[in-house]
């Protein structure tokens, strides 16, 4: 299939990339670059063993730029990575991120639409789930309160895409709801590359391992978990990569909407992946205690069964190489890309 791949320069589309082609498949990606680096995208076309990625720098919300990208081309799908994805940062611009995150995808599936493309894959969220009802969390378990604009723009935009196919069943729609990417791809040339001060657990860890920042902050030892510190389902980011690949299978079965959840199935503490990381690392991470993060829920882990029964994924990686991973690109690209 021919993809359209929103977002590809980014964290978890660059390595997409690779299993797509891995797969046969091929892509153009239409990124802003507002979070990334293109050097991205060349890395990863060194990795695949092609001359380059085709890639139209965009944004999604540009109604001509994109009309344009789809009267030159002939897409199968769309995998929409593209939006703005710092909770903390979505709490202090909630305008930037709802008009961004809404906008974009609206401009989307509209120019999608008439182009008779109606075929896409969603980057969703555990965040969806709020604090959720049952653990392990399967796809049934109802959405929650989400604390932040962030993650009211997965769930506000998951029930755009319901409207649309249940108005439109020509529509295929895949809604995955990631629950925590962390890793790199094994080649160690490209990776995650937060800008300034990491948000999220594991490039902080790779950046003390590194010598660029003193010590971790643990958000909270008090939570009702095995050691009290917050249980997350952390995936590896190939992993994450080719359940892509594994969904499209969803949309060639013209399954109208359906969703899945993307994780391991397994739940980790902090301390559990700092003890994992120093292991594989084999270099110290000074921690401290700090207290709990606004927002920050105790646990969630998700039950995977679905993808595996219906589109054969299952997640292949644990949590050692995850850590092996992302150190390996930390270490070989100490300032990033
Ligand atoms: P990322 O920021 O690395 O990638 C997103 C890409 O989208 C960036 O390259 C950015 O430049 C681009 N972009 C943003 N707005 C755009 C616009 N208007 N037009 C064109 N390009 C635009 O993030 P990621 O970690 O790779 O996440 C990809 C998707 O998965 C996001 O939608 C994110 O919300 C979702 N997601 C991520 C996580 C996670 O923990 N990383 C978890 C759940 C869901
Ligand atoms: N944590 C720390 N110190 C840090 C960073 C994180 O102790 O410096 C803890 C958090 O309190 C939490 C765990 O590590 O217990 C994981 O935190 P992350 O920030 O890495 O991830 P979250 O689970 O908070 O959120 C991530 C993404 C969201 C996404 C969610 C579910 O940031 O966008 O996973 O997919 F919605």
């Amino acid at each position: 299939m021919n993809i359209l791949v929103t977002g590809g320069a980014g964290f978890i589309g660059s390595h997409t990339l690779i299993e797509l082609y891995k797969a046969g498949h091929t892509a153009l990606v239409v990124d802003n670059l507002y979070n990334a680096n293109p050097e991205a995208l060349r890395r990863v076309a060194e990795i695949i063993g092609i001359p380059e990625i085709p890639f139209v720098e965009a944004d999604i919300r540009d109604r001509q730029a994109l009309e344009a990208v789809f009267a030159n081309n002939r897409f199968d799908a769309c995998i929409h990575f593209a939006g703005l994805k710092a909770v903390g940062e979505s709490v202090e611009k909630p305008l930037e991120y709802y008009e961004n995150n809404l906008n974009g995808t609206f401009v989307l599936l509209d120019v999608m639409r008439r182009h008779n493309c109606k075929n896409i894959i969603f980057s969703s969220s555990a965040t969806v789930y709020g604090d959720p009802a049952i653990i392990p969390i399967t796809e049934e378990c109802p959405k929650g309160q989400c604390t932040n604009p962030y993650g009211q723009t997965k769930s506000m935009l998951e029930q755009v895409m319901m409207d649309l196919q249940k108005a439109d069943p020509d529509w295929n729609i895949v809604l995955l709801r990631y629950f925590n990417p962390i890793g790199a791809h094994p080649s160690g040339k490209i990776g995650e590359n937060p800008n300034g001060i990491p948000n999220n657990l594991m490039p902080y860890i790779t950046q003390v391992a590194i010598g660029k920042r003193e010590r971790l902050g643990v958000f909270g030892n008090d939570y009702p978990t095995h050691d009290g510190t917050g249980v997350r389902d952390y995936i590896h980011v190939m992993d994450l990569a080719s359940a892509h690949v594994a969904a499209l299978q969803a949309i060639t079965r013209k399954q109208g909407l359906t969703i899945y959840n993307i994780g391991t199935g397994q739940g980790y503490s902090v301390l559990d992946v700092v003890k994992a990381f120093i292991r594989v690392s084999k270099v110290d991470i000074p921690y401290v205690i700090m207290p709990r993060r606004a927002g920050d829920i105790a646990t969630c882990y998700c039950n995977p069964d679905k993808a595996e029964r219906e589109l054969g994924w299952k997640a292949q990686f644990g949590l050692d190489d995850m850590c092996r991973d992302a150190w390996n690109w930390q270490k070989n690209n100490p300032e990033g890309y």
